[in-house]
């Protein structure tokens, strides 16, 4: 055998890349990430063929202080934690110091920032396996802008497990969604070879965060959904879940968020669908989205380098918490918001409209939970049920022609201008 070396931290660097850099979406993830823990209101996402040939992500965050450059980009080179005890209790989407240093090892990479405390904007470049980063001065706002030209240029075995541009944009697409139902206070636009796709301002009331989940979920699901609110021995969980009347044939509108990072974990998937096992048939699965918030103390969140799984210290207390308050909220659904629901779907509505208020928790050791329409509905508007002023002046004309129509049907002698 020959004799134990030191990697180059070169290759030390591609070989971690290939855990978090797997494709296009992967560097959009980590780069929105970095930009969401940076602070930043709003960020843009501008891809070309599908991310292979230039990914640039632009935020307004605080941005890097020219020093901190070529440190940015070094393997094990943080901001956001300096001790295991950090780490523990970690509330930044980023912590392993990684992302940067894999992604410019297989790539061409520009980072571009600026803080409030600098004058002017710096650039470091970084291209492959030439790891020597290049400084120097630049234009930019306050906030960062990173750009990854020719994903694997350096590594073709990676860039042969590439698919299509089509395929890579949808899931970059279905990456930024996520991110964008993780952070409300913030503001995204994706554009793919010049086009815009997706364009959503920062969404604060109720009624926002119902248009930005109808804009990114399909506006049937905001319709067809309760909204829940739950609180008990600190846990909280809200969101969205969708009457049994609106499930999928696959598993494919689930979002589950962990203290704003969406994860896949099969104790929260497991207590899903038992809440669920009563009211849908075995083929068909839920539609969610769905807000984990618990003490950053009792998740371990470094489990894998994607940290896509998380860990909880009591998972038994989560399991049986996200189980109790969707089976409740379920089985507290009134006839006719299956009714509503029904409707919705066969008139293909057309307004998100007001959002019911938060719950109390009244009883501390049982989860309380306000579950409640959360898309607009004919019957909502017949019922005069609490609705903003704009979902009630969008769904008059509906209302008054469904009201002649039904007249109309009923007492042919009825004259439309009766009503
Ligand atoms: N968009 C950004 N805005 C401000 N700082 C950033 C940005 N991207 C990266 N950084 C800085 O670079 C460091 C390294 O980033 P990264 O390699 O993604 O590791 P991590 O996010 O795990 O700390 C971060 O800790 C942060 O200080
Ligand atoms: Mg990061």
């Amino acid at each position: 055998m020959p004799p134990i070396q030191l990697l180059s931290p070169r290759l030390a660097n591609q070989i971690a890349a290939g855990e978090v850099v797997e494709r296009p979406a992967s560097v959009v993830k980590e780069l929105v990430e970095n930009a969401l823990d940076a602070g930043a209101d709003r960020v843009d996402v501008e891809i070309e063929q599908g991310g292979v040939k230039l990914i640039r992500v632009r935020d307004d965050g605080s941005g890097i202080a020219e020093q901190d450059l070529p440190l940015a980009l070094s393997r094990h080179a943080t901001s956001k934690i300096v001790s295991l005890d950090d780490l523990e209790a970690v509330a930044s989407l980023g912590f392993r110091g990684e992302a940067l240093a894999s992604i410019s090892s297989v790539s061409r990479l520009t980072l571009t920032s600026r803080t409030a405390a600098q004058e002017a904007a710096s650039r470091v470049e970084v291209e492959g396996r030439d790891m020597d980063a290049r400084i120097s001065p630049a234009a930019h706002p306050v906030g960062t802008t990173v750009e990854v030209r020719d994903l694997f240029f350096n590594t073709p075995a990676r860039r042969k497990f590439l698919r299509t541009e089509k395929t890579e944009f949808n899931h970059v697409e279905e990456c930024v969604r996520r991110q964008a139902l993780s952070r409300f206070d913030a503001g995204f636009t994706l554009r793919h070879n010049q086009r815009v796709v997706q364009s959503l301002r920062p969404a604060e009331s109720p009624l926002d965060k119902e248009r930005r989940i109808g804009a990114l979920c399909g506006q049937q699901f905001i319709d067809n959904a309760v909204l829940i609110d739950a609180e008990a021995t600190g846990l909280r969980l809200w969101g969205w879940v969708a009457l049994p009347t609106f499930s999928r044939s696959q598993a494919d509108l689930q979002y589950f968020f962990v203290n704003g990072r969406v994860i896949r974990d099969r104790l929260v998937a497991h207590a899903v669908r038992q809440a669920y096992r009563d009211v849908l048939y075995n083929n068909r699965h839920p539609a969610f989205v769905l807000y984990l918030e618990v003490d950053p103390a009792t998740v371990d969140v470094n489990v894998h380098p994607t940290k896509h799984e998380v860990r909880f210290r009591d998972g038994r207390l989560v399991h049986d918490f996200i189980f109790r308050t969707l089976h409740k909220a379920l089985a507290d659904v009134r006839p006719d918001d299956h009714l509503r629901g029904a409707v919705a779907q066969s008139f293909g509505r057309e307004n998100a409209q007001g959002v019911p208020g938060a719950a109390g928790h009244p009883d501390p050791s049982a989860p309380a939970w306000s579950g409640q329409p959360a898309g607009a509905g004919v019957f909502y508007c017949l019922n005069e049920s609490p609705r903003s002023a704009v979902g009630r002046k969008k769904c008059r004309p509906t209302l008054s022609f469904l009201f002649a129509w039904c007249l109309i049907r009923r007492y042919p002698f009825f004259k439309l201008d009766t009503v």
